[in-house]
């Protein structure tokens, strides 16, 4: 809060604020274990450091060195191809002994060659880990991770991370890339798909839910694996939206939207951590020592693993940080990366960098304890095969169970934006239904980008979902979507000029009661390197709308794409539009139950859909200008041709019900903010409502955003029913961090709002 006193603004700044400002200690999270159980616990750490610390001392240098280092296995690839001949010299360092970790290796049968050459034929028998991006699904595959995240069910999100975790150890894999914690603005990302949206309160607790569901309770079982929060820090900042480019960012936007997933979830215990490719002001975050030696392992004091991305520690050199490998080696290291993924760099020169003494030994105990922490917590030394099971192998992959919890979170994720005249649901009675869309028989681009780990065309596609439903279906392809069929490792090719088949689809369509559309993304458009100067419909599908428009005003468009797109003309001339996202393996089910109403739509937005692409970026947690207001001249910050508004807000999205909210109030109970509001369900269907609470900090002593997210409950609300709400937000929330990363607290005039979505809020104000 702004301090109304006399004061120059620099003694205000470094003075007078300093007496009022509350600081908050961070990372104060006591571990509340008590009695026998701390006890136990304790011992089973101390022992596990004291078992590090034997093992250490018989370790060579170079020994320790080879546990930093991480080859890609050659199975499958997830970034720039090695060069042949690499086989031939990784083999001959794994029986070295100068392997830690391998990543893409997976199926019982592989895992256990490469595990029994490190535990049979090295001098130490040091198991190795085996990582592997785990993202949405393993082979069960779930919603891509923007979609999940807008369930805002962190129960189901956290059974998606649980089920994809069951299945990947019953692979082999014991480590996952994943949860992306990268809070991103910009659609243009094709990695926006990965994580949870715009907010970083929202995408903590789903980062949080999502590490619970894959390291579960106890690392050690068969069925948990080692999570990573990545990428640290700011990859999804990257300019213009271009995957890899440069970030330039603030301190305060640094503390305040990009750090706070990462600093929860390694207060939780994430097992590691993954750098970037970024820049960080000037330093690429695999050598930046500020984020992680001085913020990651002193600040929050984190004892786990920091892995570099592919390849990023040689990328160090295109950056002009490093002059060579050598250097990048050097740089990383002393800034804090424990493990080198696919650079070579650790294993090439690291021992001679100790020999001169530019890396200290000690550096490198320091990155091996924390590996060997992670192998013994996982229990790969009392069993190096622990995640080896063929029978689990053979019973565990598409259970039934996990399909079914698959449908859940599908039909979770998908958000109604439009629905005029009450469209839909669909009556189970409907006649003459005409299906238009190449996606809407794709049985592949439903699965989305991240799932090397699945088998292909193993979606329900949404033809085959709503013949469950009806036989009153005609189907007319319309368009591609893209040419040919694209992979994880090629770039997709947009058809933008095939129309041949829009005669047949606009006279099918003038014969039809109601018009299903499903247009979109094909599935890797999206994903790592899939970034889009274009947010529209890609290839002929914007025209093939238009064209069938033209002749047919009832049209439902069930949008399956992962990333936001400006869908502008839609909005303005369709009645109905579903963002089902890319929804896995239960695609066509989780969309057909929708659409005939067997399941109420219960998504919202976690993140803003622009109205164009010169919008962007554009996200809810914005400042205030100095000129927010419209004003009869021209000076104010707008612009000319459209609102400053997105199309959709955060926090948006359409049930077949309608929710009430009433009765709101807000008090100050001792040093809390007590908010209650009544919600009343008040239309004629069972449904969920996404209660939103956010707050504004009116005046401080840095701006504060004019709204932030800091409560949310998902509750189910009978048709006709009311149900009290109720938040209390401590001091702790109403703070913010200041420039050098303080959580501080600053008394005053706060805005507390509550609403079901970001631009739809009641407000009260309460003092401080
Ligand atoms: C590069 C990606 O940025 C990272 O997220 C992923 O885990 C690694 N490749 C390994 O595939």
């Amino acid at each position: 809060m702004r301090y109304y006193n006399k004061m120059s603004a620099f003694l205000y700044k470094f003075t007078n604020m300093k007496k009022q400002i509350v600081s908050i200690a961070i990372g104060v999270v006591a571990t509340l274990a008590v009695g026998v159980a701390k006890a136990q616990f304790k011992t089973a750490i101390d022992s596990t450091e004291i078992k590090i610390e034997q093992l250490l001392k018989r370790m060579t240098l170079a020994e320790k060195i080879g546990q930093m280092n991480q080859y890609n296995g050659f199975w499958e690839v997830t970034g720039p191809v090695p060069k042949d001949g690499d086989a031939k010299v990784k083999y001959d360092h794994l029986r070295k002994g100068l392997v830690g970790a391998v990543l893409n290796v997976r199926g019982v049968e592989n895992v256990r060659k490469l595990q029994a050459i490190a535990v049979n034929e090295t001098r130490l028998k040091i198991p190795l880990l085996f990582g592997y991006d785990v993202i949405h699904g393993h082979k069960t595959i779930f919603p891509i991770p923007l979609a999940e995240s807008c369930s805002w069910d962190l129960e189901a999100i956290e059974k998606a991370s649980r089920v994809a975790a069951i299945e990947a150890s019953a692979l082999g894999i014991n480590w996952t890339f994943a949860p992306m914690v990268d809070i991103c603005r910009d659609p243009r990302w094709g990695r926006i798909m990965e994580g949870a949206g715009e907010d970083p309160f929202l995408g903590t607790q789903i980062g949080l839910a999502r590490v619970k569901g894959f390291q579960g309770n106890d690392l050690a079982a068969p069925n948990t694996i080692a999570a990573c929060a990545k990428h640290f820090a700011g990859y999804g900042f990257s300019e213009a939206g271009r995957d890899y480019n440069t970030v330039d960012l603030s301190h305060v936007t640094l503390h305040n939207i990009i750090l706070p997933p990462f600093k929860a979830l390694a207060k939780a215990g994430v097992a590691t951590f993954m750098n970037a490719f970024n820049v960080v002001d000037g330093i690429p975050a695999t050598g930046n020592a500020y984020l992680q030696r001085d913020i990651l392992k002193q600040k929050w004091n984190y004892k786990g693993m920091v892995v570099s991305d592919w390849g990023s520690i040689g990328e160090m050199v295109s950056h002009g940080f490093a002059a060579d490998l050598k250097e990048a080696a050097h740089l990383a290291v002393n800034a804090g990366s424990d493990m080198d993924m696919e650079a070579a760099a650790y294993v090439t020169y690291l021992e001679a960098l100790v020999k001169e003494g530019k890396v200290k030994e000690a550096t490198i105990n320091d990155a091996v304890r924390r590996i060997l922490r992670l192998k013994f917590r996982l229990g790969l030394f009392d069993d190096p095969y622990r995640y080896c099971n063929e029978q689990r192998e053979k019973t565990l992959i598409y259970h039934p169970d996990h399909i079914a919890a698959a449908l859940d979170v599908a039909t979770k994720s998908m958000v109604l934006l439009k629905n005029e005249n009450q469209l839909l649901p669909l009556s189970p009675s409907q006649k003459n239904i005409l299906v238009i869309g190449a996606l809407a028989a794709d049985k592949s681009s439903p699965l989305g980008s991240w799932r090397i780990g699945s088998d292909d065309d193993i979606a329900v596609s949404v033809l085959e979902g709503l013949s469950k439903h009806t036989n009153n279906i005609t189907y007319v392809k319309g368009a591609e979507v893209a040419l040919g069929k694209s992979d994880f490792l090629h770039e997709v090719k947009i058809n933008t000029t095939d129309t041949s088949e829009f005669a047949a689809a606009v006279e099918a369509a003038k014969k039809a009661e109601v018009v299903i559309m499903v247009l979109g993304e094909q599935g890797f458009q999206t994903g790592e390197a899939r970034s889009t100067s274009s947010l529209q419909l890609p290839g002929v599908q914007q025209q093939l709308l238009e064209a069938v428009r033209r002749v047919n005003k009832n049209i439902v468009l069930v949008l399956m794409n992962g990333r936001p797109l400006a869908i502008t003309w839609a909005h303005e001339h369709i009645p109905a539009i579903l963002e089902a996202w890319q929804p896995g393996i239960q695609s066509g089910n989780a969309i057909a139950n929708i659409l005939f109403g067997k399941s109420n739509p219960s998504g919202r937005l976690t993140i803003s859909f622009p109205r164009t692409e010169g919008q962007i970026p554009v996200y809810y947690n914005q400042y205030s200008t100095g000129r927010p207001d419209a004003k009869d001249v021209v000076f104010w910050s707008h612009y000319a041709d459209i609102p400053n508004t997105p199309l959709y807000p955060f926090g948006y999205g359409l049930t077949y019900t309608s929710f009430k909210y009433s009765n709101y109030r807000v008090a100050k109970v001792n040093d809390k903010v007590q908010v209650q509001v009544t919600i009343t369900n008040a239309g004629q269907r069972d449904g969920e409502e996404v209660v939103q609470l956010y707050i504004r900090d009116k005046f401080a002593s840095i701006v504060r955003p004019v709204k932030e997210l800091k409560g949310f409950k998902k509750l189910a609300i009978a048709a006709g029913k009311s149900v009290e709400v109720a938040f209390e937000l401590t001091k702790t929330d109403l703070s913010f961090y200041n420039t050098k990363g303080d959580l501080v607290f600053e008394p005053g005039a706060f805005d507390i709002m509550v609403g079901s979505n970001a631009a739809e809020v009641t407000t009260q104000t309460i003092v401080f």
